[in-house]
C-alpha cells in the first residue's frame, strides 16, 4: 500500500460529547486519528507532556483510575486526576463495574470541570478483578455492560463529556465477545469503540490479531472503530487503517521509550517521510528531560523529595535503551540511579552517536506475558443476564489493559 492511497481514505476521528438539551458538548477533531492508550504506571501527566510534545493535537489518554476510589475520596486516585495547563483535551480512563458507581464517578468528574472525555476500561484480565467478575469478565454480561455504559453515557451528557470504550475480543476463543460489545457499546450511546485485539486470556503475547478490527469495522457501524495492538512503529498504523479499516488507531507499548512515535505518525499519515530513529545522543536528551519532568510532577503532588520521580523514572530507562547497543552495565547503572546528577552524568559518559541497531523500534518493550489463566467466579456463566454487579468495588488500585 502506499502512503497516498492509506491517506486518501483517513479522515479526522471526531470525539465528541452531547449535552443533555442535544447542543454539542466537548470534543476534538484529532488528526491523524491517533490515541495513546491508557497504561497505569506509565501515561501520567509528564509522560504525556513528553508524548505531546513531538505529536501536539492527538488524544493522549491518562492513567486509568477506579471509579470507586474515586466516589469514596481516596486521595491517591484524586492526584492521579492530573493534567498539564496546557493539555486542553483532558482523556481519563475509568473502571467501573457498578453502574450506580461510575454515573457518580462521571458526575465528580463533571461537576469539579476536571476532564473533557472519559474512556471506560472493560478489558482488564487481572485475575484479582476477573475473579470477581469485574474487568473483561463484564462483556459476558450484555445487560450489566449496558446499564454501566448507560450511567457514563447519561452523567457525561450532564457536562458534554464524551464517553469511549475500549474493550479486548473477549475471555478467550470459546467466549468471544466483541462484536455484541461493540453494538451494545454504541446502542449506549459511546461514541468510538477500541479493541485491543486479544483475548484476555492471550494477555499480551502471541500477536495482535488485526483480523478481529476488521471483523468489528464491518459488522458494528455506525459509531468510529479504533484499532489497538503491535503497532511499533508509524507504517504498522497505517497497514493497521489499510488492512483492517479502521478509523483510527491506539498505541500502546510502541511509544515506551521512544515518544518520538507520535512525529512518526503525524509525518506518515500525512504522507510525509518518517524520520529516521534518533542518535543515542538525542535520546539522552529526552530522557533527562523526562526524569526533570517526573520529579517536578511528584513534587507538585506534594512529594517533598526527589525518591518517587526518579524510581519511576528507572522503569523508563530500559524502554529508551531498547536497541542500542550500550552494553549490560550501562542498563543495570542506569536501572539504579538515584539522582538527576547521576543520570546526567551517566548521560555523559556514553557515546552519543551510537544508532540504533536494525530493527531496534521492533524490540519488545512494557508486558509481553500470555498466554493466562483468566479465573472467573463460580457458576459466573449460568447467570449471564443478572445485573448482579461485581465485588471488585473496594479496589483502589490496578494496573489495566
Ligand atoms: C504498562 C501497561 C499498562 C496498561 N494499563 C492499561 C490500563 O490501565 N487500561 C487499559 O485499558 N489498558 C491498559 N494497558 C493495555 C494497553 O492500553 C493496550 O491495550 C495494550 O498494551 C495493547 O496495545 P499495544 O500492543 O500497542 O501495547 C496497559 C498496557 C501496559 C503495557
Amino acid at each position: 500500500m502506499s502512503t497516498a492511497a492509506a491517506t486518501t481514505a483517513m479522515k479526522p476521528l471526531a470525539i465528541r460529547g452531547t449535552t443533555t438539551d442535544g447542543s454539542p458538548g466537548r470534543g476534538i477533531d484529532v488528526w491523524p486519528p491517533v490515541v495513546l492508550a491508557p497504561m497505569a504506571g506509565v501515561t501520567n501527566a509528564p509522560f504525556r507532556s513528553l508524548c505531546r510534545s513531538f505529536g501536539p493535537g492527538l488524544v493522549y489518554v491518562n492513567e486509568m483510575i477506579m471509579a470507586a476510589a474515586l466516589v469514596y475520596g481516596n486521595s491517591r486516585t484524586r492526584s492521579m486526576v492530573t493534567f498539564a495547563p496546557d493539555e486542553h483535551f483532558r482523556s481519563m480512563q475509568l473502571y467501573g463495574s457498578d453502574p450506580v458507581i461510575v454515573e457518580r464517578a462521571v458526575d465528580i468528574l463533571g461537576s469539579e470541570n476536571l476532564v473533557d472525555h472519559i474512556d471506560l476500561n472493560f478489558g482488564c484480565p487481572a485475575a484479582k478483578v476477573t475473579r470477581k467478575g469485574g474487568g473483561a469478565a463484564v462483556p459476558l454480561k450484555k445487560n450489566l455492560l449496558s446499564e454501566i455504559v448507560r450511567a457514563a453515557v447519561r452523567a457525561g451528557s450532564r457536562y458534554g463529556i464524551p464517553i469511549t470504550c475500549k474493550f479486548r475480543m473477549g475471555i478467550n476463543e470459546e467466549l468471544m465477545t466483541f462484536i455484541d460489545t461493540g453494538k451494545i457499546c454504541r446502542d449506549a450511546g459511546a461514541v468510538t469503540i477500541a479493541l485491543h485485539a486479544r483475548t484476555a486470556q492471550q494477555h499480551y503475547a502471541p500477536s495482535a490479531r488485526w483480523e478481529a478490527i476488521a471483523q468489528l469495522k464491518q459488522q458494528v457501524d455506525g459509531i468510529p472503530v479504533l484499532g489497538n495492538g503491535d503497532i511499533w512503529c508509524a507504517d504498522d498504523a497505517l497497514r493497521m487503517m489499510h488492512e483492517t479499516g479502521c478509523d483510527g488507531v491506539v498505541i500502546g507499548r510502541g511509544c515506551l521509550g521512544k515518544p518520538w512515535l507520535f512525529r512518526d505518525l503525524v509525518d506518515a499519515f500525512n504522507g510525509r517521510p518518517v524520520r529516521s530513529a534518533p542518535l543515542l545522543g538525542e535520546v539522552l536528551d529526552v530522557m533527562i528531560s523526562h526524569a526533570e519532568a517526573l520529579m517536578q510532577h511528584h513534587r507538585d503532588n506534594g512529594r517533598n523529595d526527589d525518591t518517587k520521580g526518579i524510581r519511576e523514572f528507572r522503569k523508563h530507562c530500559g524502554w529508551y535503551l531498547t536497541g542500542y547497543p550500550v552494553g549490560p552495565d550501562v542498563r543495570r547503572q542506569f536501572a539504579e540511579v538515584s539522582t538527576l546528577e547521576e543520570v546526567r552524568a551517566l548521560a555523559a559518559s556514553l557515546d552519543h552517536s551510537l544508532a540504533l541497531v536494525a530493527g531496534g523500534e521492533r524490540l519488545p518493550r512494557g508486558h509481553t506475558n500470555g498466554p493466562i489463566n483468566v479465573v472467573l467466579p463460580h457458576g459466573y456463566l449460568d447467570h449471564l443476564d443478572d445485573l448482579q454487579v461485581p465485588d471488585d468495588a473496594m479496589l483502589t488500585t490496578m494496573s489495566g489493559g
